[in-house]
């Protein structure tokens, strides 16, 4: 007698929405839920950048989005009810970074960093939120190692994903008695686009964004009766700090 196989597809059934999917961790999370069988609303400024992601799947669909824009996120939320329905995974990607002294950071770089990373996952949880009680759903919110911890001329972005892990931990108290699983991933160094031009210390190696869009599917693919708080993972060649 053989083994059954494994299912292809343990998603089938689910639609995810993914937030900053036009490039890096985003985009290998909307790809991976997609061949996993999720139906996946990518959204992103980069419109161009996304539309060449929707042609890869026919369960790939894309939205432009910024999460600064209430605006838009309205727009982009009543679209995706439009078109899909209600959602039953929520990945919160978007993000930003901006590294260097307090000296030297504005508070227009202040204001940018916090209306993406921190305003903006506030934003697109609210948006769908009803959504994600009705369905029992899973929100990801992608914050970063440094989520609890930090470090010289990290002071912005550092505090940017202590607030995010923050709303995590409280989304997920508000939201377990309608089975509302809440995960907070916390990659070290990622090969992104992310740091590009910043003062971001350097490392020696780096994950790659599909071990980042893995650990997230290993996550959402775990039996509801367990929820995974937070799943942290680093490049060997990141020297440990916690
Ligand atoms: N790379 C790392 O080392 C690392 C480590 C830990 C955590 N993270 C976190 O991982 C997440 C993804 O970063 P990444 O490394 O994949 O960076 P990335 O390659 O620069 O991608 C960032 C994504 O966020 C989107 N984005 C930025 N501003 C947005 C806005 N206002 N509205 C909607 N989307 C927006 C970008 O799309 P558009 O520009 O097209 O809008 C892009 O798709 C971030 O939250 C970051 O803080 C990264």
């Amino acid at each position: 007698m053989t083994a059954p196989s494994p299912d292809p597809h343990p998603l089938d059934g689910h639609l995810a929405v993914v937030t900053g999917a036009s490039r890096g961790i985003g985009r290998a999370t909307a790809r991976t839920l997609a061949h996993l069988g999720a139906t996946v609303v990518a959204g992103a400024r980069s419109e161009a950048d996304l539309a060449a992601l929707a042609a890869e799947h026919p369960r790939l669909y894309a939205l432009p989005l910024d999460v600064a824009d209430p605006a838009s996120l309205r727009t982009f939320a009543t679209a995706v009810h439009e078109a899909h329905g209600a959602i039953d995974v929520l990945v919160a990607n978007a993000g930003i970074g901006a590294f260097g002294p307090i000296e030297a950071t504005t508070l227009e770089d202040w204001d940018r960093v916090f209306d993406v990373n921190v305003r903006g996952t506030f934003l697109i949880v609210q948006a769908f939120l009803a959504d994600l009680r009705a369905r029992r759903g899973h929100v990801v919110v992608v914050s970063s190692d440094v989520s609890a911890r930090t470090f010289a001329g990290g002071a912005l972005y550092t505090a940017s994903k202590h607030a995010q892990r923050a709303f995590a931990r409280a989304l997920q108290m508000e939201t377990a008695a309608d089975g509302v699983r809440v995960t907070e991933i916390r990659p070290g160094v990622v090969a992104t686009a992310f740091a590009e031009g910043t003062e971001r210390p350097a490392d020696e190696g780096a994950l790659e964004s599909a071990d980042v869009a893995e650990a997230i599917a290993f996550a959402l693919m775990r039996p509801t009766r367990l929820r995974i708080d937070e799943l942290q993972l680093h490049p060997m060649g990141q020297t440990p700090e916690y």
